[in-house]
C-alpha cells in the first residue's frame, strides 16, 4: 500500500514537464529531463483505446530509463474505462497516473472527455474515485479553472478531487472557453491551491526565471508545469534550477537542435523510415524552437503578463539569428537539411 503522503511528497517543489501531445515525444522529454525537469509525463493516451490494447497508445507509454518520476496520463468519460486504464497504466511501469480533465478539444469534449468533466462535477469525481479504486500510484488531477469564465469552478472541483483520493492537482489557469486566447490566471490558481491541503501545481505562461518567481509569490503553489516555455526552450529547466537566465549564442542554439537530433535518431532509429520521423518531429519543434527570444528581466516585469503571450520581432540583424527565429516552414527546411548535414556553427 502507498503511503498517501509519501505520495503527495512526490509532487512538491517540482518543476515538470507538462504532458503534451507531439510535444511530449520520448526523446524530446528526455532532452528536458537532461536540462533538468523533475518529472516527465507521456501526452493524454485515451482510455478506451487504452483498454482495447491500440498500438499507438502502448507505444506511448513507453519511457526513457532516464526519465522518472514518469507518469502516465489517461483521459476518458467513463469511471470503469478509467480504473481498467489506470490499471493498464500501472503495469506498464508509470511512477504516477495522471487524470486529464483539461483537454479542450472539440471532439473530445463532445465524447464527454476532458475538459467535459469540469462541468459535470459527480462525474469527475466518480471518475478520480474510480481511479483510485483501481491502483495504488501517486494520483495526479490535471484541472482547468472551468469551463468558461462565467463558470469558474475550479477550487470546487479540486476540492472533490481531494476527497476521491487524488495525492495532488495540477490546474492550468485559463477556462476551457479562453483555450490560450488569455493569459493564465495565477489568482485563481491561487485560490483554488488555498481550497485544499494537497499540493497544487500551478500551470501557464512560465517561459523565464521571472515568470515563474512572480507566480510563485503570487500563488501557494507546491510547485509549477512547464509546457510550451519547454517547447520554444528546452533549456528553461537550466534556468529555473539555477534561478537565472541562460542567453544561447548562434553555435549554441544549433547545438541545441542538433542535441535532440541525435536523441530523436537513437529512439526513432536512423534508416529511412526512422529519419523521415526524426525530420517530422524536428520540423515540428522548429515551429516552437523559432519562437525564442532572449528576454531580460526588465522585458518580462515591464508587464503584467509573460513575453510568451506575446509576438515579439526578433532584435537585430545578424543573418543567422534571423533564420533561426524565422517563422516560414521553408527556413525550417533549410535548417533541418542543415542540421541533417552537420552544416553549421559550432558542428
Ligand atoms: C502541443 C501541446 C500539446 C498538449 N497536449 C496536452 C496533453 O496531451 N495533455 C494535457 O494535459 N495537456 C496538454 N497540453 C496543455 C499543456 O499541458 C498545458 O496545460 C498548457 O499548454 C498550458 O501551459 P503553458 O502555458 O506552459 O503552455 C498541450 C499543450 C501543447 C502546447
Amino acid at each position: 500500500m502507498t503511503d498517501r503522503a509519501a505520495a503527495r511528497d512526490l509532487f512538491r517543489g517540482v518543476t515538470a514537464l507538462a504532458p503534451m501531445a507531439m510535444g511530449g515525444n520520448l526523446p524530446y522529454r528526455r532532452f528536458c529531463k537532461q536540462y533538468g525537469a523533475d518529472t516527465t509525463c507521456c501526452e493524454m493516451l485515451l482510455a478506451h483505446k487504452l483498454v482495447k490494447a491500440s498500438r499507438l497508445e502502448i507505444a506511448l507509454m513507453r519511457r526513457h530509463p532516464e526519465e522518472g518520476p514518469f507518469g502516465i496520463q489517461i483521459a476518458g468519460s467513463k469511471p470503469e474505462l478509467m480504473a481498467e486504464a489506470a490499471r493498464i497504466a500501472a503495469d506498464a511501469g508509470a511512477d504516477y497516473l495522471d487524470l486529464n480533465f483539461g483537454c479542450p478539444i472539440d471532439l473530445m469534449v463532445r465524447k464527454g472527455i476532458g475538459a467535459a468533466a469540469l462541468q459535470r462535477p459527480a462525474r469527475l469525481a466518480a471518475m478520480v474515485a474510480a481511479a483510485r479504486a483501481a491502483v495504488d500510484l501517486p494520483l495526479l488531477v490535471k484541472l482547468r479553472l472551468g469551463w468558461s469564465e462565467q463558470k469558474v469552478n475550479a477550487p470546487e472541483l479540486a476540492r472533490l478531487a481531494e476527497a476521491e483520493g487524488a495525492d495532488a492537482l495540477v490546474v492550468h489557469g485559463r477556462t476551457r472557453e479562453q483555450r490560450y486566447r488569455r493569459d493564465a490566471d495565477w489568482d485563481a490558481i491561487a485560490e483554488t491551491a488555498r481550497a485544499v491541503a494537497i499540493p497544487v501545481l500551478g500551470n501557464g505562461d512560465i517561459l523565464t526565471v521571472w515568470d515563474r518567481d512572480r507566480r510563485l509569490a503570487q500563488a501557494p503553489v507546491a510547485g509549477v508545469v512547464v509546457a510550451r516555455g519547454a517547447l520554444i526552450k528546452p533549456w528553461v529547466f537550466r534556468e529555473l534550477k539555477e534561478g537565472r537566465p541562460w542567453y544561447p549564442t548562434v553555435a549554441e542554439r544549433w547545438a541545441v537542435m542538433a542535441r535532440y537530433v541525435a536523441l530523436a535518431k537513437e529512439h526513432f532509429g536512423d534508416d529511412e523510415k526512422g529519419l523521415a520521423r526524426v525530420e517530422r518531429f524536428t520540423l515540428w519543434h522548429l515551429g516552437f524552437w523559432h519562437r525564442y527570444r532572449p528576454f531580460t528581466q526588465a522585458d518580462v516585469l515591464a508587464q503584467e503578463t509573460s513575453p510568451i503571450q506575446r509576438r515579439v520581432d526578433w532584435p537585430g540583424d545578424d543573418p543567422e539569428e534571423l533564420l533561426l527565429a524565422s517563422e516560414q516552414e521553408l527556413d525550417h527546411r533549410r535548417i533541418w537539411s542543415r542540421l541533417l548535414d552537420g552544416d553549421h556553427p559550432g558542428a
